[in-house]
């Protein structure tokens, strides 16, 4: 059997820390495993191209593994070409790189490994969250300059303490975050989905549900986004939406960068609408040199967290979603069920009930 993966090239870093297994170099270390079962496995991380390794080994691969950090985009036009693809596995969570609607309609089955970063990735937010709401990032680069001035940062520095913090999507993530500020003593958590948070999830938590998106920013001094990508979620936050926001708000987005229109965040951090964006999810990945995220700043100069694509793929995520795979192929190899959870597009039908309201 042909099994093709496209990853992202760890170079030196991946040649001298094995556990950096989502690499090319580390090829989610099932590469002997495969080999040792006589299959077939490709692995690169040359993925834009009718000529790229990916798309024209994807012709005649049976299955295909991706990951959302360096997203093989499996379009439906590729989809068509690929006459032979019965699988296609996301090491990680988040499978929106793959025509979903495409999938359904050529019985190709997609896989995450749903949990096996999401702790890894509420970690992130919280840890985002408290940098832009402490203006910690131009402190430090202050430190680093060489320079000291207490009132230069102090000026945009305020506690997570009696701020009103919302998420929107309340899934694995936004409910593992939700539970990791609860100790901050926040004013209220809030949440937007309509899939509700189970009655006992929530029960110590007391997030209140909001049902209108427009009242559910107007509320909110810290916004954390935590849906997936799908057509009911691309370009959500845009010019419309952020005029509905408190002035001085700020976002954590660690689910996709297109859930957030790129021009109309820069410019509402420039104006101050928005005191702070951050996240690590971008809507081109890898990210342009000149991606204005990488620059952007509010009007004091700050208020910008932005980096890579790497929350989801720390080395504990990594062991987790190397392992999460091997387990989805092993059960393809020999006929067994999936675990229910890991399984977005069945055999021609949507089984989450994530990726919007089908
Ligand atoms: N940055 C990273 O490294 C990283 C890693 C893992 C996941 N993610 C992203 O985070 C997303 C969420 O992951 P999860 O494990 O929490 O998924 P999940 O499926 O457990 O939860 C997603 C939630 O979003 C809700 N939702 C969907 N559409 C919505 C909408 N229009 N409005 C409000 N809520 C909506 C769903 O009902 C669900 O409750 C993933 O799909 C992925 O895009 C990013």
């Amino acid at each position: 059997m042909k099994v093709l993966a496209v990853l992202y090239k760890g170079l030196e870093a991946a040649r001298q820390e094995p556990r950096l297994l989502g690499t090319v170099e580390n090829q989610l270390g099932i590469s002997s495993w495969l080999k040792s079962l006589g299959h077939e496995f490709i692995v690169t991380d040359d993925k834009e191209g009718p000529n790229s390794v990916f798309q024209k080994n994807l012709k005649d691969a049976e299955v295909v593994i991706t990951t959302p950090f360096h997203p093989g985009y499996l379009t439906r036009d590729l989809i068509e070409q690929a006459k032979n693809l019965k699988l296609c596995v996301t090491a990680g969570v988040g499978s929106d790189h793959i025509d979903l609607d495409a999938a359904v309609d050529h019985k190709i089955q997609v896989l995450e490994v749903t949990g096996s970063n999401v702790t890894s990735v509420a970690e992130h937010a919280v840890m985002s969250i408290l940098a832009l709401v402490r203006n910690f990032v131009p402190a430090h680069e202050m430190i680093e300059r060489g320079d000291w001035n207490v009132s230069e940062v102090a000026r945009n520095a305020f506690d997570l303490e009696n701020k009103v913090v919302g998420t929107l999507g309340a899934g694995r993530i936004g409910y593992r975050i939700l539970q990791r500020l609860k100790p901050f003593g926040c004013k209220e958590l809030l949440y937007y989905d309509y899939n509700p948070l189970p009655a006992e999830a929530n029960k110590d938590l007391g997030a209140r549900r909001v049902e209108d998106l427009k009242e559910f920013v107007s509320q909110l001094d810290v916004l954390t986004v935590n849906a997936p990508l799908h057509p009911g979620t691309k370009g959500l936050i845009n010019r419309d939406l952020l005029q509905h926001f408190k002035t001085g708000a700020w976002i954590v987005n660690t689910a996709r960068g297109a859930i957030c229109d790129k021009d109309a965040i820069a410019e509402a951090l420039k104006t101050g609408k928005i005191n702070g964006y951050s996240g690590d999810v971008w809507n081109v990945q890898p990210a342009p040199k000149d991606h204005i995220w990488r620059t952007m700043k509010n009007p004091l100069g700050g208020g910008n967290g932005m980096v890579p694509h790497y929350s989801g793929t720390t080395l504990d995520a990594q062991k987790r979603y190397a392992d999460g795979t091997r387990q989805i192929l092993q059960n393809h190899f020999e006929g067994k069920p999936q675990d229910p959870a890991n399984v977005i597009v069945g055999t021609g039908k949507y089984e989450t009930k994530s990726y919007g309201q089908r």
